[in-house]
């Protein structure tokens, strides 16, 4: 199982496109990130105000207020009742800082939801599946799945807006880089934006646990110059590429039962439930982003899904080594 993992998955960088695999909400390249890092500074600044305060507070304390050797050991220290002014004081404190917490906060979210779009917008829908994420363009009539490609440009002039759907049960839609968490829930639309700034790839994962292979429910953005975007978008609204060599093949394919589940536009699979096939080999991983898209690692999951992702809803279907082989060379033609 070692050439599965993620380790192979990190060695499988794409040349020219830069990876940004940290997924670190301090390292925003994107406005909504952008705002909630500067928050999160903020909580960070003012809660570490405070601990050095009383922290200094109780060292001082300590010092000061040891028991002298000339102290009777058997004799009370004076009681006091304490100060009016200082427990209002630790009172009221608090209070303002909760409140200046609270209130920023509150104008940042808001400030994140009611943004008005650029003129320049992409419309995404994202539907959360277990485990792996349904991506549609409806502008363009394009279904695609677990790789979201958007349009990245300098700031505040490019954006993506996103649906967020469930198809089953509530899951999270997370790139740390762009924007914080937004929940995929069932018979709900919720709304992202995000505007990446950089071209490039940007990681993340569903953050809402939802089963068994949650923590393998990855995603990955490839944010592109609108250009690039379009020339993406271009080749995913054609039909599936029918290859003359691979006739064998793809009847082989549309023979077995992996149409019920799968789409492969202008053939006979119309299968919804699972990610559509169009242009599988457009991709650069499978399995919602646990492999490399690669002949081996294609081969090995066909064959047996559950070996990888045990519980999701692909069976292995036990096909013959020819089936396997006529599925492999057929799905490599989906470019
Ligand atoms: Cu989907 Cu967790």
């Amino acid at each position: 199982m070692a050439l599965h993992t993620v380790a192979a998955l990190l060695q499988a960088q794409v040349p020219g496109v830069p990876e940004h695999r940290i997924t670190d909400i301090f390292k925003p390249l994107a406005s909504p990130a952008q705002s909630e890092a500067n928050i999160a500074w903020l909580t960070f600044a003012i809660t570490a105000g405070i601990f050095v305060v009383v922290a200094t507070l109780i060292v001082y304390t300590i010092v000061k207020f040891r028991r002298k050797p000339e102290y009777d050991v058997l004799q009370e220290p004076p009681q006091v009742y304490g100060s009016n002014q200082i427990e209002a004081a630790w009172t009221v404190i608090p209070i303002l800082i909760v409140f200046v917490l609270i209130g920023v906060t509150a104008r940042v979210v808001a400030s994140v939801e009611n943004a008005s779009p650029p003129k320049s917008t992409l419309k995404i829908r994202v539907i959360g599946h277990q485990w792996w994420w349904e991506v549609q363009y409806p502008d363009y009539g394009i279904t695609t799945a677990n790789e979201v490609h958007m349009i990245a440009g300098p700031d505040g002039q490019v954006s993506n807006y996103i649906q967020l759907q469930s198809a089953d049960v509530a899951h999270s839609f997370w790139i740390p880089q762009l924007a914080g968490k937004t929940d995929l829930i069932p018979n709900r639309d919720n709304y992202i934006w995000m505007d990446p700034r950089e071209p490039g790839v940007y990681v993340g994962n569903c953050a809402e646990y939802c089963g068994t292979q949650h923590a393998n429910m990855l995603l990955r953005v490839v944010a592109q110059t609108p250009h690039d975007f379009e020339e993406w978008a271009a080749n995913e609204k054609k039909p599936a590429v029918d290859d003359p060599q691979a006739t064998a093949a793809k009847a082989a394919f549309l023979s077995l039962s992996c149409v019920n589940c799968h789409n492969v536009s202008g053939t006979s699979a119309r299968g919804k439930f699972g990610p559509d096939l169009t242009h599988l080999m457009t991709r650069q991983t499978l399995a919602s982003n646990m492999i490399v898209n690669n002949p081996e690692n294609l081969k090995h999951w066909v064959n047996d899904p559950q070996e990888m992702k045990q519980g999701c809803l692909m069976p292995s279907f036990k096909l013959t080594d020819t089936e396997l082989n006529q599925v492999v060379s057929y799905l490599e033609t989906l470019k």
